[in-house]
Parts: structure tokens; sequence; C-alpha cells
């Protein structure tokens, strides 16, 4: 016989399955039709990104950089945009369907000309970057960098909202940082010199550090709503494929991404 508190747990777990279910069809469609469904009336919340070229929305366009951090021709963006944003997608990436969800514009990169509407978040995301400045540096806005301008803009905001309006707007904001993968993809294709000081443990430990340090960075500025998702087996993708004929760099950047994943799980507990 099924308990009153079974029968509220089960309609708890089914609302929460069909919301689930409506995000997924929200997620799939290019329509905000369906997306009053699940957010509950609310104040305005802004999005700030941070990362690698999963989250990117264009920032590279404005650094000095090669041709493989660059997404600014085709076929990029000719699905959805129907020309190259700077976004390594043939339409939009993870951020963006968020964003529209929220019922917010999509994210601006942080270095595009002219743009200064930050009340809305930005994004300081860059193709290629990692948690460590080593990490093609030179070439990308490593994770600190992208704090540093996430900082700048706090105080901009400061300035222009008033300390009050601008503490909110920071501690109500969703912050979503994508970062790790070219960490661990750069041993696995470069001859990197960390991989003769450090053990994968090490390694994984030191971007571990570097996350948590900017994270901390973050909360110091107020920010309390963080997401990052897991890495993926990068060692599968095709280039990491073609790059290690036998595989070898598949191997080692799978156990290390095994390493993070497991680490990171639990340290956000
Ligand atoms: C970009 O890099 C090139 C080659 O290293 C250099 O000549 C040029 O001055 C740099 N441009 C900027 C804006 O830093
Ligand atoms: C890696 O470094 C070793 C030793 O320094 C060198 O012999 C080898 O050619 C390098 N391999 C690549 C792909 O750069
Ligand atoms: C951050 O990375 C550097 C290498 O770039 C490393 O030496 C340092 O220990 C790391 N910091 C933390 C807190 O792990
Ligand atoms: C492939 O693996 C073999 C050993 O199994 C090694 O001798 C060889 O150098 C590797 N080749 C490449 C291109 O990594």
């Amino acid at each position: 016989m099924r308990t009153k508190a079974n029968e509220v747990y089960s309609m708890v777990s089914f609302r929460f399955h069909f919301c689930f279910l409506v995000l997924l069809v929200v997620f799939l469609t290019p329509t905000h039709s369906l997306s009053h469904i699940c957010l509950p009336k609310q104040q305005h919340v802004a999005l700030f990104i941070f990362g690698d070229s999963l989250f990117d929305a264009g920032n590279n366009d404005y650094i000095n950089t090669t041709t493989d951090n660059l997404a600014n021709y085709g076929p990029y963006g000719e699905t959805f945009f129907n020309y190259p944003t700077g976004r390594f997608s043939n339409g939009r990436l993870i951020p963006d369907f968020i964003a529209e969800f929220a019922k917010l514009p999509f994210i601006t990169p942080f270095l595009y000309p002219g743009y200064h509407q930050y009340t809305d978040g930005a994004n300081f995301a860059s193709a290629g970057a990692g948690a460590l400045v080593e990490t093609k540096q030179g070439l990308v806005i490593d994770l600190k960098t992208q704090l540093h301008y996430y900082k700048k803009l706090a105080k901009l905001l400061r300035r222009r909202l008033g300390h009050e309006e601008a503490k909110t707007l920071l501690a109500r904001a969703v912050y979503l940082i994508s970062i790790g993968s070219n960490d661990y993809f750069a041993l696995s294709t470069s001859n990197s010199s960390a991989l003769q000081t450090y053990s994968p443990e090490e390694y994984v430990d030191a971007v571990i550090g570097n996350l948590t340090s900017v994270i901390k960075g973050i909360y110091k500025k107020g920010g309390r709503k963080i997401a990052i998702p897991n890495l993926a087996p990068l060692g599968c993708l095709p280039i990491a494929r073609a790059l290690s004929p036998n595989n070898t760099g598949a191997r080692k950047s799978v156990r290390w991404i095994q390493i993070f994943n497991s680490r990171y799980l639990h340290y956000s507990k």
C-alpha cells in the first residue's frame, strides 16, 4: 500500500521529470513558446560565461591568435546565425540555449568592440583556453585573465549602477564555466614539459587548484550560482585519434579526465 509520503514523493518526482522533459523540448526547439512553464515569474538574472571553445561566442576574434583557435570562417554558424560568429559550432552553444530559456539575449563576447550592455552578463570564454596559464599560452585568454576581466566588469557595474544594485546583480547572476579539456588535450598532443614535471595526479591537482582559485574569485565578488560541466572523454575526439594514431594519447587523456571528473565530483559535494 502506498503511503501519503510516497504519493507526495512520486508527485514531486513526476513534476521533476515533466520539467526536465519540457526543458529538453525547449532545448531542442528554436521557439520560446514553452519556456514559461517551469520558470517561476522572476527578476532579471544575468549570465556570466567563462571557459573554452564550448562556450566562446567570439572573444578570440579580438585577440592575436592562430587559425585553429578561430571560428570566423564557414561553415561555422551556417545553420543558425547564417554567418560565422566566432562560435565553434554550426549553430548555438549551450550558453545560448540557456540564455534563450532565461529570456535573455545571446550573451555578447566581453571583447566585442563598442558593446557595453553588461546588465545581461558577459561572455569571457576563449577557445583553446585552459585553467593553467601554460595551456596555449599567448594564443588564448586563460581562465585567470578571464577572471581579471570579470573583476574589471564588476567594478564598472558598481560605478554605473551603484554599489547595492551591482551587488544584487552579481549575487543573483548565474556563472557558467567550461574548462579543463584543453589542459589535458595539451598533454596528449604536444611534447609538454609539464609531463616531465608532473604526475597525472599532480597535473590534475594543478588544474583543479587553478579552477578553484577562479571560483573563489567569483565568490568573493558575490557570485553564488556557479555551474561547471564535467569533461567528456577527449581521447575519443576525431582530432585526438588523428594526432595519436595508435591511440596512446587517447588512453592517457581518458585517464586524466577520469581523475579530474572523480576529484571534481568529490570537490563539488
Ligand atoms: C600579433 O602578432 C603578430 C606576430 O607575432 C605581431 O606582429 C603583431 O604585432 C601582433 N598584434 C597585436 C595587436 O598584438
Ligand atoms: C618530444 O621531445 C623529445 C625529447 O625532447 C624529442 O626527442 C621528440 O622529438 C619530441 N617530439 C615531438 C613530437 O615534438
Ligand atoms: C596553478 O597552476 C600553476 C601552473 O600554471 C601551478 O604551478 C600552481 O600550483 C597552480 N595553483 C594551484 C592553486 O594549484
Ligand atoms: C605506437 O606504439 C608503439 C608501441 O606500441 C610505439 O613504438 C610507437 O612509437 C607508437 N607510434 C606513435 C606514432 O605514437
